[in-house]
């Protein structure tokens, strides 16, 4: 069932996402070489503390971690340890899902290490624009493998792969509620979006094949082929206009 979120619920969603954000502001400054992932997570840890939030990652099937923090070929869910060192071109995917007074956000952005390459920057971009081009199909009227095909299109028409084993998702008062919002799949399949629902939108993409793997520490999803991998994430509202962007600013 896909729950349609009443104001009370919207506007504590959306406070969650401003918070969220300026935790992702915050973490900019620390990305440097030669920092652990597991150091950043103690970083973000504390900055939830001072805003209230709430990480909804410690604790979900025993993880001990407030943030996702998955470098170069992991593509999600990579997790923070003091053996993994930030170096110079690393691209670095941070994922932190949040509730402030009972209400999620969900958002992944990605953080350069010194420079990358022209090549990985397109990258970079086409998944941020495969996640731009998602969000305008999320609204009232449309299906919801609209947004899938979006990002599909986005994705393949400029060469990368599109993960198939891992998904977006509704959110509300759980980090994942229904539907599942593949990032692939044939437009104009699945229930009707009506304004109140709300979604985490999550391309996952990759530079080579599309395939992955999930390592021993039952975590870290990798690519199989060690190519590179992007993902972002927004948790948008759906309303009877434009979506609303709960995880970014309305004014740069
Ligand atoms: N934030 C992730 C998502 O988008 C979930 C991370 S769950 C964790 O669904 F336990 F791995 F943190
Ligand atoms: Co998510």
């Amino acid at each position: 069932m896909i729950t349609i979120k009443n104001k009370d619920s919207i506007e504590k969603m959306s406070r969650a996402g401003s918070l969220l954000l300026e935790v992702f502001d915050a973490i900019k400054p620390i990305i440097k070489p030669g920092i652990s992932t597991e150091a950043i997570d103690t970083f973000i840890e504390d900055e939830l503390k001072k805003r209230d939030l709430v990480s909804k990652c410690k604790g979900y099937h025993g993880y001990r971690h407030v943030s996702c923090i998955s470098v170069n070929d992991v593509v999600v869910h990579g997790v923070p340890s003091p053996n993994t060192l930030l170096k110079n071109g690393d691209l670095v995917k941070v994922d932190i899902c949040v509730s402030w007074n009972g209400y999620c956000a969900d958002m992944a952005r990605p953080y350069v290490v010194g420079v990358v390459s022209d090549a990985t920057k397109k990258f970079i971009a086409v998944a941020q624009q495969a996640l731009d081009r998602g969000i305008e199909k999320a609204r009232a009227g449309n299906h919801l493998t609209d947004i899938s095909a979006a990002i599909q299109k986005e994705v393949e028409s400029n060469g990368y792969g599109v993960v198939r084993d891992f998904a977006g998702h509704g959110i509300g008062k759980q980090m994942h509620e229904d539907p599942e919002i593949l990032n692939y799949g044939k437009p104009g399949k699945g229930p009707i979006l009506r304004p109140g629902m709300t979604f985490a939108i999550e391309p996952m993409i990759t530079f080579g094949k599309y395939d992955v793997f999930i390592t021993d520490d039952g975590w870290t999803v990798k690519t199989s082929d060690k190519s590179l991998a992007m993902h972002v994430e927004d948790t948008v509202l759906i309303t009877d206009s434009d979506p609303v962007i709960l995880t970014r600013r309305t004014i740069e």
